[in-house]
Parts: C-alpha cells; structure tokens; sequence
C-alpha cells in the first residue's frame, strides 16, 4: 500500500514512520510512505503557497495552484482510491474508516495549513475530508501520521500475530479488556486467578466480560 502526504513541514513527518511497527511494515514492503513538500510545486516567488484571504479577515489560506500543481504531477504515475484532506470539518475517523482504508492500494493526505485551503482546491481534488477530533491543530501533519499509523498497523502482514488487530479496542465496538504480565503478584496486588488457570474458554469469557463491563462503564455510546 501506497500513502503519500502532501505537506509544507516535510520534517514533522520524518519521525513518526521510522520507528518500531511502522518501520517494519517499510521494511517488510507493505506500506510506502512518501513524503511530498509542496513547495516543490509552486511557481510563485520565494516558493509561496498561500496567500491573503478574498474578502479580508485574519489568517493565510492556501493557494489552489501549487495544490493542483502536486496532485496532478502525483496522479501521473498513481491512481488514488481517495484523496483526503485533513482538516477538522471532515467526518470523524475512527476504527471502522481505518478499516476501509487499509483496504485501499493508493491513497494520498493532503495537509491544511495556516486559515485554510481555497475551497476550489476541495471542490475539485479531494475525495475525503477527515478530522482526528473536535479539537484544532496547527496543521495537519499530526493528523496525517495519525491516519497513516492507524491504516498501515492493519495492513496483512504488518503485525505479527494476525489476530492481534482484531483484538483491538473499536474492532467490535468493544473496548479492549485489562491485560496483565510478570509477576504474579506485586506488593498484595494479584493477576486475576481465571488467567492463571490455563482454561482457555473461561479466558475468553472473562475478557469479553471485561471488555463489556470496561465498554459500560467508559463508552456506553459504543454499545448504542
Ligand atoms: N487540522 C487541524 N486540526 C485538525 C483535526 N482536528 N483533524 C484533522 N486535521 C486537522
């Protein structure tokens, strides 16, 4: 799977890929992350890419030509199954979009800066608008690497035990139950006994009573 990303802060993007499951999904050859400055694409003087608002009030908007500019050098060589803008107006991701579009083959992220982006650029490009939540970031960048982490960790392949994707927290509307590990006991405070019994059908029951009982008491929407 392809993810490309449009941004003008190529570098907040340097980090987040290069470590732990999504270097390893580069590494194994299932995601490709490519990172596009837009400033490569502009022709206005001192690579400019945004621009003072029609109509006047505070705030930078982007400009629709260096956009229009990358996205059609990049579709060139890709067909893209959506084109998202990051922007907090989308529709709110969740487990369930990253589902799909770890499905997908090529996608591209396009990141918002400064007051926003010229409308026409929406209008006419982009496929998608998605928001990581009810809050306003700087630009877009942190969403992006959220969408791209959460999409390429479930990737086939990219974990190591297949199943743990499908025991993930939002998999089935169900937040995860409590894990525990060595020791058996810390201070007085015990492993709960039915993990320690071996009877992998009563651990199952356990969790998903857990998992039921967590999902009540934290996210009852979840169970709507
Ligand atoms: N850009 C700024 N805020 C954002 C958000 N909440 N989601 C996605 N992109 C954004």
């Amino acid at each position: 799977m392809n993810i490309d990303i449009i941004t003008v802060v190529p570098d907040i993007l340097s980090g987040p890929f290069s470590h732990s499951i999504m270097k390893r999904a580069q590494d194994k050859g299932l995601l490709k992350v490519n990172v596009i400055n837009l400033r490569d694409y502009t022709t206005y003087a001192r690579a400019q890419v945004d621009d003072y608002p029609f109509g006047g009030g505070a705030g930078m908007v982007m400009m629709i030509e260096p956009l229009a500019n990358a996205v059609e050098s990049l579709q060139k060589d890709k067909t893209y199954d959506d084109v998202i803008f990051l922007t907090p107006d989308g529709e709110t991701f969740n487990q369930k979009i990253a589902n799909t579009l770890s499905l997908k083959k090529n996608l591209l992220l396009i990141c918002g800066h400064y007051k926003g982006v010229d409308q026409r650029f929406r209008d006419h490009f982009i496929t998608r608008e998605i928001s990581v939540g009810d809050y306003v970031l700087s630009g877009g960048e942190l969403a992006a690497a959220i969408l791209t982490d959460a999409i390429g960790r479930l990737i086939p392949g990219v974990l190591n035990d297949e199943t743990s994707a499908l025991s993930d927290s939002f998999q089935d509307n169900l937040l995860a139950p409590p894990v525990y590990t060595r020791p058996e006991t810390f201070r007085d405070w015990k492993v709960p006994e039915v993990l320690m019994s071996g009877n992998h059908k009563l651990i199952d029951e356990w969790r998903h009573e857990e998992s039921v009982k967590r999902t009540q008491q934290r996210r009852p929407d979840l169970l709507d």
